[in-house]
């Protein structure tokens, strides 16, 4: 089984997984609003133990998360929100839609630095309900009165993101610091001070070879607004 990103060539099998499972539907260009605004987001399962007879075979897509962020969130808090998630019936209790949903998630916080990840679910949807709260540690926020188009309520969940996110960062910001000890400044300071000098004098600099052969081409800035 291969889970990657969602491809705007998926949709119309996504489409299909969607009405196959849900009885929430959605028009081929809100897919696609997905695909395009936020592609980082949004994966699928594809079964892969069968090769393609030829290469205009589609994707055997048995499973899919479509995801967004929240564009103007209520709460002013940067969050993501999954618009749906299934599986097909042949393919449940093999972990897919938690692995779906887990890459979902950390695209969120690590993409766009969410701090949570919201959701609405049927209140009679057993299955999904232990997904999001047993398996993946949502939390029901409030039961919203006839939200669907029959008339049931959801439950409206959310699910932490920061320590995603905060992990995330502090990978960054370690792996910056690293970068910078191996580089030829000395230390943080000179490197500021380098930098307000330049920008003061306006000179142009450039990287340029030195070295000839010897193993040895390093690389020095020189500049070149002054004639030579
Ligand atoms: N009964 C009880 N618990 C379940 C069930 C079930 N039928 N299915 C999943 N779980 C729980 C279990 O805790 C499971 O862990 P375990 O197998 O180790 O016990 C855990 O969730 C993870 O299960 P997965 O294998 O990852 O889930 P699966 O790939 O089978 O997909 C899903 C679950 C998406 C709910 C699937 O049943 C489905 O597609 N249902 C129909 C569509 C649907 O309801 N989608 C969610 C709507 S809400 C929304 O879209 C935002």
């Amino acid at each position: 089984m291969d889970i990657r990103i969602l491809k705007p060539s998926d949709i119309p099998h996504v489409q299909q997984a969607n009405i196959t499972n849900l009885p929430e539907n959605y028009f081929c260009k809100y897919y696609m609003y997905h695909a395009l605004s936020w592609p980082q987001l949004s994966y699928v399962a594809v079964d892969v133990s069968r090769p393609p007879k030829s290469p205009y075979d589609p994707p055997k897509i048995v499973g899919y998360v479509l995801a967004k962020m929240e564009e103007e969130p209520t709460d002013g808090v940067q969050h993501g929100h999954i618009t749906s998630l299934s599986v097909m019936r042949t393919h449940r209790r093999l972990g897919l839609a938690e692995k779906l949903m887990r890459q979902s998630q950390r695209a969120m916080a690590e993409t766009f630095s969410a701090s949570y990840v919201s959701l609405h679910v049927r209140v009679s949807n057993i299955a999904a309900l232990k997904l999001y709260r047993d398996t993946l540690g949502f939390q029901v926020e409030k039961t919203e009165a006839k939200y669907y188009a029959d008339g049931e309520d959801a439950f409206s969940m959310k699910m932490d993101l920061t320590d995603i996110r905060n992990a995330f960062q502090e990978s960054l910001e370690d792996a910056s610091a690293g970068a910078e000890d191996e580089g030829d400044e000395v230390g943080s300071a000179g490197k500021a001070e380098g930098k307000k000098k330049g920008a003061a004098t306006g000179e142009k600099k450039r990287k340029v070879k030195v070295g000839r052969g010897l193993g040895v081409a390093g690389l020095v800035e020189r500049n070149e607004s002054k004639a030579t």
